[in-house]
């Protein structure tokens, strides 16, 4: 069986000195990727910008931005998983300026232009290759179950982990999460608990609901 995980930020360069990037530690992506090594699969990582040693028996290819991670993600099928972990950036810069770019005399502010990235996770979904079964997950503040179920059907995928995120002890950077998670016909919450016993959880949940 092959898994792919994708795990942690990116980074949409502005300039050769600055990018928009997010707080994604890939804890929870990583402890996916080794917990899934752990039970035989054939696994690849592909990991934003982190500094996470890789999991022991797990494939990583590093990339840093959105459209990095859509290329090796996409070029990497087919496979049996995809669970799309890694806190992909909406929007880029709409051009890379190669100077870096300075303060206007007499200017308070600067105003970027932005594009939207492409989704992996609809990608993936709508795939000639689709895996049989694609995981996303949700970063929420706030309506988890709304917002979730929302990107559950609009993405077109089988199940979607909402974590809350803004607080401590769950989302970005903690070592412990609590996931809501949301399929057609059911939900669970797991943990709170370390993200390696929340990878457990989840890998017996999609081998359960989504078998
Ligand atoms: O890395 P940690 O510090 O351990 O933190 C874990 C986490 C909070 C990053 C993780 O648990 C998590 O919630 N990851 C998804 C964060 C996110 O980007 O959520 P979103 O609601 O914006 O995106 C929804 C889904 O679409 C995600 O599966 C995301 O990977 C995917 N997506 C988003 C945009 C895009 N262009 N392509 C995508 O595939």
């Amino acid at each position: 069986m092959k898994v792919i995980v994708s795990a942690g930020p990116t980074f949409e360069d502005i300039d050769p000195a600055r990018f928009i990037g997010n707080r994604s530690s890939g804890k929870m992506g990583f402890a996916i990727a080794a917990e899934a090594a752990r039970r035989g699969a054939e696994v690849l990582l592909v990991a934003g910008p982190v500094h996470l040693p890789t999991p022991e028996g797990v494939t990583r290819i590093d990339v840093r931005s959105a459209a990095h991670m859509h290329e090796a993600v996409t070029s990497a099928l087919p496979a049996s998983i995809y669970i799309g972990a890694a806190a992909v950036a909406d929007f880029t810069p709409q051009t890379f300026s190669s100077t870096k770019l300075k303060k206007q005399t007499g200017s308070e502010t600067l105003t970027l232009e932005l594009v939207r990235t492409r989704d992996i996770l609809a990608d993936v979904a709508a795939h000639a290759l689709r895996p049989r079964r694609v995981v996303g997950f949700a970063a929420e503040t706030n309506d988890i179950e709304h917002y979730a179920r929302g990107k559950l059907a609009a993405k077109r995928i089988d199940m979607i982990c909402a974590n809350r995120v803004g607080m401590a002890g769950s989302g970005f950077e903690a070592d412990d999460n609590t996931l809501q998670v949301f399929w057609k016909d059911g939900d669970a919450t797991l943990g709170p608990a370390p993200k390696a016993d929340i990878a457990v959880l989840l890998l017996d949940l999609i081998d359960k609901e989504l078998a």
